[in-house]
């Protein structure tokens, strides 16, 4: 008789409703957290891969199942204004004012990192990046825990983000000790990582736009400046802040107006390529629809507005990724500040 020992490379999914968190699978979720291990969670941006905070060989984990430099810093998810003071070395009025207007919710403050929390975390730099989540999963995972959890979106380095969790299975499923266990708590609202905001100057930085506006931040607090690593590819030297970031397996291509991306389509098309197609026109164009037909030209039609867009932009990607595509042609977005965060993700997936 042979004997054969299989290990599974497929991590555990278990199904929660956001609604009703099932208490059970959360505290076996934070049991093996507390443990060491990693737990791919959902949040209202994106999916994010948690560990303990202050669990040095856990942020060991995450670092190397996401193929991630070390000087990358992850973003510590809180309860609250009370969770973030514990992980921060000090807590300004301009992060109290922020964090009590947007928080919970899609808005991750830069702080002073506390002595305590390991400068791993933070990718070896002396400050710490915090954010309440909305999501309820997130929050009762963080509540069972009763402790901050580490977490980068749940994908390998470079690769678009997750906002399901069969993303997070295709991205990390198979990478040895890549995730212990996926909550699977259905489609993220927001689909966009959350907005970065470095408030230990004089003046509020934001590091990344996110779903949080830079005119909703101002209302708030207007000292609020765009960072240099945002305003120009040039500047962008700052840890975590590629250029080249959330991009598919397939070239990504920006086209000014739905002819042009159709005209690209039509062209690519017509030497063998398989193309994807992406619009938010108010209908598909007929050439459009019919060059659909020949099944070399695949075409999605996301909604025309910038939260209902972002929140389809990331899985249009992914699918069109799976059905092994070429070339992904986006029709270009808005530029005004409803659509920022939008056009700086398709900026960074097509360098
Ligand atoms: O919406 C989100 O923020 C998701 C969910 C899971 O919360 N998380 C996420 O994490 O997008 P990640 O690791 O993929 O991106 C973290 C971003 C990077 O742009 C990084 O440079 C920035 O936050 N960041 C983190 N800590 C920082 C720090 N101490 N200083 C400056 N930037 C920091
Ligand atoms: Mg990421």
């Amino acid at each position: 008789m042979h004997s054969a020992c299989y290990v599974s490379a497929v991590p555990r999914v278990l199904a929660v409703d956001p609604r009703a968190p099932d208490p059970a699978i959360l505290a076996e979720a934070a049991e093996i957290l507390r443990a060491g291990g990693l737990v791919a969670f959902p949040t209202e941006t994106v999916y994010g891969l948690g560990a303990r905070a202050l669990d040095v060989r856990a942020i060991a984990r995450v670092y190397a199942a996401k193929g991630r430099p070390a000087h990358h810093p992850l973003i510590a998810h809180v309860d609250g204004e009370a969770g973030a003071r514990r992980i921060a070395a000090t807590w300004s009025d301009r992060a109290s004012r922020l964090a009590t207007a947007f928080w919970p919710g899609p808005l991750t403050l830069v702080v002073p990192r506390a002595a305590h929390v390991p400068a791993e975390v933070a990718g070896g730099g002396d400050s710490i990046a915090v954010r309440a989540p909305a999501n309820a999963i997130a929050r009762a995972l963080i509540a069972a825990l009763g402790d901050a959890i580490a977490a980068p979106s749940a994908n390998r380095y470079q690769e678009v983000s997750p906002t399901i969790a069969a993303h997070v299975v295709k991205s990390l499923g198979s990478i040895p000790f890549g995730v212990d266990l996926v909550l699977d708590g259905g489609a993220c609202d927001r689909g966009i990582e959350s907005t970065v905001v470095d408030v230990r100057a004089d003046v509020a930085i934001v590091l990344r736009p996110g779903p949080i506006g830079i005119d909703a931040l101002r209302a708030i607090d207007p000292s609020v400046v765009v960072g240099a690593s945002v305003a120009s590819d040039e500047a962008r030297a700052s840890p975590g802040m590629d250029v080249r970031h959330y991009a598919p397996r397939a070239r990504l291509i920006v086209a000014g107006t739905w002819a042009e991306a159709q005209e690209s389509a039509c062209g690519l098309a017509a030497s063998g390529a398989r193309v994807g197609l992406v619009l938010h026109s108010e209908r598909v164009p007929d050439l459009t629809r019919e060059l659909a037909k020949n099944g070399n030209v695949l075409v999605r039609n996301l909604p025309r507005d910038a939260a209902g867009y972002a929140r389809g932009f990331y899985a249009a990607l992914h699918d069109m990724d799976d059905e092994g595509v070429d070339a992904i042609i986006v029709e270009d977005v808005p530029h005004d500040d409803a659509w920022w965060a939008v056009a700086d993700r398709l900026r960074r997936s097509t360098t």
